[in-house]
């Protein structure tokens, strides 16, 4: 019987909710996606926020780098209007289906997105991508950790599993993380395959594969192969039905996507 790939809502349920805040991953929880995926940035005071973008001009109202402005001023801005400005698609959902407007502006953090999944009632995937951690010498993975613990998620006891992944582009931050946590699992995540990996083969210690859609469209041959070596194989980001059938016929055991609950549709009807 052939798999049915996990569903992990990008940015929350982002094509409808503005990204990153409560009201997506609340959507998303609720249309029953399997997993989340966040971004995450350190304010210039050290707290872990769950942002994209390194300046925060285009998804709040304020302007200027992330890493340069206290959580304090950056939970002064609004995080959500840009989208309902921007995106018609938000006020075409049923009026009744809408969450709370402040879940839907304020500024998230790491720690309340984790207290999200751990309240779920239901069991619920978490992959945070730590952006651009070279920059600074292990702070972001070293913060992770320790936002982690408070969770029970970066060291979970024997016989328990936690629900996090930790996905970057950057080795050298699996690696870290790795190193301060073996037990946490790791994506790599890859625009490209290098070449002594394009026999599936991951660097030692990350755990899944994280190609774009574009690497196994066009080499749909590297997902068995991933599969051969014994590694998960999490394709970004599939946002189009005819995509998210082609992953689905792959066999790829998750798909990140922006429209959780489409996903879950074309993938029951395949
Ligand atoms: O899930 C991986 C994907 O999120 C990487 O790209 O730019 O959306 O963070 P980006
Ligand atoms: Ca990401």
């Amino acid at each position: 019987m052939r798999k049915i790939p996990r569903v992990v809502a990008h940015r929350g349920a982002s094509a409808v909710d503005p990204e990153h805040t409560l009201a997506a991953y609340r959507r998303a929880i609720e249309v029953g996606a399997d997993g989340l995926e966040c971004d995450v940035r350190l304010t210039a005071d050290g707290h872990l926020v769950c942002v994209h973008d390194r300046r925060i001009n285009r998804t709040s109202n304020g302007r200027g780098v992330l890493s340069t402005k206290s959580l304090s001023e950056l939970e002064t801005y609004d995080w959500g209007s840009w989208k309902q400005a921007a995106e018609a698609e938000r006020v075409r959902v049923e009026e009744e289906q809408r969450l709370p407007d402040l879940d839907a502006r304020r500024l998230l953090t790491l720690e309340t997105l984790l207290a999200t999944v751990r309240d779920a009632g239901r069991p619920v995937e978490l992959s945070i991508e730590t952006k651009h951690p070279t920059r600074y010498a292990g702070l972001v993975e070293r913060r992770l950790i320790e936002t982690l613990d408070r969770f029970g998620w970066a060291h979970p006891r024997l016989g328990t599993e936690s629900p996090v992944r930790v996905m970057s582009f950057s080795w050298l931050s699996l690696r870290r993380m790795r190193a301060a946590a073996p037990g946490l699992r790791t994506v790599l995540l890859m625009d490209r395959v290098p070449l002594r990996f394009r026999d599936g083969s991951l660097p030692t210690g990350v755990s899944y594969a994280g190609p774009s859609l574009e690497i196994v469209t066009a080499h749909p041959e590297y997902v068995s192969r991933a599969h051969k070596h014994g590694h998960q194989v999490h394709v970004w980001t599939v946002n189009h039905d005819a995509d998210i059938r082609h992953c689905g016929n792959l066999g790829v055991d998750a798909v990140i996507t922006d429209r959780p609950d489409a996903a879950l549709r074309v993938l029951a009807d395949q």
